[in-house]
């Protein structure tokens, strides 16, 4: 079938959107026409060429919602007419790590995702006969995509598209990172670096916990302003003293809880250094830049904190992200005010500039 699509042509030009072809869905895969599709870091990451990893051409886009037209061979969990948000983080239910609960990082698809394919090698998307490479396994800048039905979360048809689609990344990286990884105990102090989606993700994910402190740290007032209203307790500032002003205000000791969500290196040690003696944990969900590292000193870990990644919040998305949308639903997430601009398919890369411009939290793409 034709399809439009915003195709990223070369590295730090514009998107440029046409009319690309999509093959139909394979043994195991699903065809989704996109209704909502959210403009996240990694995308403005890929185009502006930073990302090692990234290729061109290629399709972005991977906070996708949307509607299921049709399925491949032996797609047993998605059927034409399921409402579905998409999956950079997949959920097979059979390797070795989708069976364990220490992890969500499924091991089924990571190598042929990573180069740009479907799980069999191959890509639905072509131009002029030759074939173009999906992103993140989603390419949902774009009117259909086609993904593996082990990549689709399917939710109630009750939740608007246009706000579930943030569960596909940001905010459920956030609200995961304090429900999953971190595992919020009700009671206590944590400490959340950075208010964009992943960070406002997290305070609701502390909230959500019952955490009794929610400290959030931004540099922009506005930012901290919407975290209040998410549920922090209180607000802060950042800057080079953040650690000696949060450990001040925990009885010298430091946080339960802390989260990094700005990818700043820097950040990420305030974030190890305010964790608390003797059991504070601190959870990185930034992504620093290529070749970055991120400075600990050691004392910091024997007298009891310790430090974790998590991808996509530690959720297994085809379980989760359903709960997580009934929740939502159920008025326990305020996902409106994340929701700042809404864009039309042509306009994404005005997206990006507004990401650049930290004006608003997400802007949404409607395909409608
Ligand atoms: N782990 C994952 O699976 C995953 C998924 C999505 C995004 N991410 C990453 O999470 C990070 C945050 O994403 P986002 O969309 O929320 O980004 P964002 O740019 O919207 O938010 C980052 C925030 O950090 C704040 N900040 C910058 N310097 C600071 C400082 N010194 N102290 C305190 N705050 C500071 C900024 O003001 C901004 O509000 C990015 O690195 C992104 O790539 C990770
Ligand atoms: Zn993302
Ligand atoms: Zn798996």
């Amino acid at each position: 079938m034709k399809m439009r699509a915003a195709v990223l042509e070369e590295f730090g030009k514009p998107l440029v959107v046409q009319q690309l072809d999509l093959a139909e869905p394979r043994p195991g895969e699903a065809l989704v026409r996109l209704v909502a599709c959210g403009v996240c870091h990694t995308d403005l990451y890929t185009a502006s060429g930073t990302d090692p990893s990234g290729y061109v051409p290629t399709v972005l886009g991977h906070e996708g919602a949307g509607v299921v037209e049709a399925v491949g061979d032996g797609v047993r969990d998605v059927a034409p007419g399921d409402h579905v948000v998409t999956l950079f983080s997949p959920q097979c239910r059979e390797c070795l790590h989708c069976e364990s609960t220490r992890t969500n990082i499924c091991l089924a698809i990571r190598e042929q995702q990573g180069q740009g394919y479907l799980p069999d090698g191959t890509a639905r998307l072509s131009r002029d006969g030759e074939p173009i490479r999906h992103f993140m396994g989603t390419s949902t800048f774009a009117e259909y995509a086609v993904l593996p039905e082990i990549a689709l979360a399917k939710i109630t048809p009750e939740a608007p598209l246009d706000r579930a689609c943030l569960f596909a990344c940001g905010l459920t990286t956030g609200i995961g990172a304090a429900t999953n990884t971190a595992k919020v105990e009700a009671g206590s102090t944590c400490v959340i670096f950075g208010a964009g989606m992943v960070g406002l993700g997290a305070v609701v994910g502390c909230r959500l916990q019952g955490a009794e402190r929610i400290i959030c740290v931004d540099l922009s007032d506005d930012r901290l302003e919407l975290a209040t209203n998410h549920g922090a307790t209180e607000t802060m500032i950042g800057g080079d003293d953040a650690v000696a002003r949060i450990v001040e205000s925990t009885d010298g000791f430091g946080a339960d809880y802390t989260f990094e969500a700005t990818g700043n290196v820097g950040v990420m040690r305030q974030a190890v250094e305010s964790a608390r003696m003797g059991w504070g944990l601190c959870t990185v969900a930034g992504v620093a830049g290529k070749g970055e590292t991120l400075d600990v000193i050691p004392r910091f870990l024997i007298t009891g904190r310790r430090v974790c990644g998590s991808s996509f919040g530690g959720i297994k998305g085809r379980d989760e992200v359903p709960q997580l949308v009934e929740r939502y639903l159920a008025g326990e997430i305020d996902v409106d005010s994340f929701v700042s601009h809404k864009l039309t398919l042509d306009d994404v890369s005005r997206g990006f500039e507004l990401m650049e411009a930290q004006d608003g939290i997400r802007s949404v793409i409607d395909f409608a």
